[in-house]
């Protein structure tokens, strides 16, 4: 039976229940739904709307639907619509006229603000223990890989070498302010939108502040019409997962390209891979692509809800309706991902020799050569050219520039010693770097005490 049937000469179609219902999705809400509706019927009992006879009724009802709910035993109508009306429906069904006056000084639009309120903090909990694992085995990695020596790129080139656990630190960084944004999103979902009512407020006593309290929000919205009509903190939630989903990406386009045979600097474990159904050889990263591809489906929910809300008139529209499946596949997803990510570099094989060994490579330690003849007191552009045309001179002659001779050395410029040797060999080439937050040996080590350090505190 629909509750709002007063005003209706006629009953919807089917295909107009179907089309118009949310359930199907919104059922996943019921907790906070009956959370939300346990506040306010105290509240109302406070107030005296309602009996306090009545508001325990109705209180120890929602408790039993909830474990009736949670035990199976509970089905919901398509005809009831949504998660808020399939509760008020079978409350009402279980004690009569006591259930018809939980609604009283409340709408579904201001209830349903509070639902996504309440769910997107129960998520972002989740996400943010998922990092917190992240990063924790992304210290440790880099702990464990402070010597493990590899070639640094700039536009897939090798650039200069640098250490795993400078890289993985890179990562560590980042993730860290995925969290930080987490943790600031929740400070703008954490605002109270019940008791606005539809759109105006309503005629009632109600105690917006108790049901603040109540349900740990820390502030009160201050304008009913913004707290039913806007839902820009879910867009905050949906930009701070695009983001969080795009640095897993771009780690998953790394661990792709390292566990292949051109690279070799790591091999995924086994049970984080998979096989082919024709070519019997192969073994392929398809957790890593899947995240990558993920990354993709989250940034379509933001885009969506973007798309969602851009045109509506003040102040709740049906459109909103649709924030909600973006908002949970979103969560969904990132939650899956961060998951399977953590456990996927938890288990890979580091193939150290590997990575050691293409960082003797490429020419590496050229800006370093020039930088020695810097410290000779040639100014820094004319070291870059002379470097250069020895690089051009070593590649001619397939060696690499600590295999060139003194003389050879010097026919490039006198200022060249025979110290130049033990400046340009790649342990040194990473150890000479003395800016702070640099992928000197040194600096990795402080980086990580620094992290330690932090957390324990
Ligand atoms: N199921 C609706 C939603 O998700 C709840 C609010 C409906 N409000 C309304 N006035 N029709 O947005």
């Amino acid at each position: 039976m629909k509750l709002w049937k007063g005003r209706f000469a006629k009953a919807s179609t089917t295909s107009a229940d179907e089309f118009n219902a949310s359930i199907g999705y919104d059922q996943r809400l019921y907790k906070e739904d009956i959370t939300g509706s346990i506040a306010h019927a105290k509240m109302l009992g406070r107030q005296g709307i309602i009996t306090r006879d009545e508001a325990d009724l109705i209180i120890r009802t929602l408790q039993e639907i909830l474990a009736d709910i949670e035990a199976g035993k509970v089905e919901f109508t398509v005809e009831s619509e949504d998660i808020h009306m399939n509760i008020e429906s079978i409350l009402t069904e279980r004690i009569g006229q006591a259930g018809k006056k939980l609604h009283t000084a409340r709408s579904r639009n201001d209830q349903i603000a509070l639902d996504i309120r309440l769910y997107l903090r129960k998520e972002i909990g989740s996400i943010d223990g998922k990092l917190q694992a992240l990063l924790n085995t992304l210290v440790n990695l880099a702990e464990e890989n402070q010597e493990t020596i590899m070639p640094g790129y700039t536009h897939l080139q090798r650039a200069q070498p640098v250490t795993l656990a400078y890289h993985l630190l890179a990562y560590y960084q980042m993730f860290a302010r995925d969290r930080e944004r987490f943790a600031d999103c929740l400070v703008r979902i954490n605002r109270l939108p019940l008791g606005s009512g539809a759109l105006a407020g309503t005629t009632y006593n109600t105690d917006r502040e108790f049901l603040a309290e109540e349900l740990e929000f820390d502030s009160v919205l201050p304008n009913g019409m913004d707290a039913v009509a806007d839902r820009d903190f879910a867009l905050e939630f949906l930009s701070c997962c695009s983001v969080t989903m795009m640095h897993l990406s771009r780690f998953c386009e790394e661990l792709i390209l390292w566990s292949s045979v051109e690279f070799s600097f790591i091999e995924i474990d086994d049970a984080y891979s998979t096989g082919s159904s024709i070519m019997p050889q192969k073994k392929n990263p398809d957790m890593a692509e899947l995240i990558r591809g993920k990354s993709g489906r989250v940034y379509g929910d933001l885009m969506a809800l973007l798309t969602i809300c851009k045109g509506l008139p003040l102040a709740y529209n049906k459109d909103l309706q649709e924030d909600k499946e973006p908002v949970f596949d979103a969560a969904d997803t990132l939650n899956a991902s961060l998951g399977i990510f953590t456990e996927m570099i938890q288990t890979m094989k580091i193939k150290d020799e590997n990575m050691a060994e293409a960082a003797k490579y490429g020419y590496m330690n050229a800006t370093d050569a020039a930088d020695y003849l810097v410290s000779k007191g040639i100014p820094f552009r004319d070291c870059h050219e002379i470097i250069g045309r020895m690089v051009l001179y070593a590649i001619t002659n397939g060696k690499a520039l600590d295999e060139l001779s003194m003389e050879e050395f010097r026919e490039f410029s006198p200022a060249f010693e025979d110290d130049i040797y033990d400046h340009i060999n790649v342990r040194s080439c990473i150890e000479a770097k003395k800016s702070e937050g640099s992928t000197s040996f040194s600096s990795v080590a402080r980086q990580i005490a620094d992290i330690r350090g932090k957390d324990r505190k």
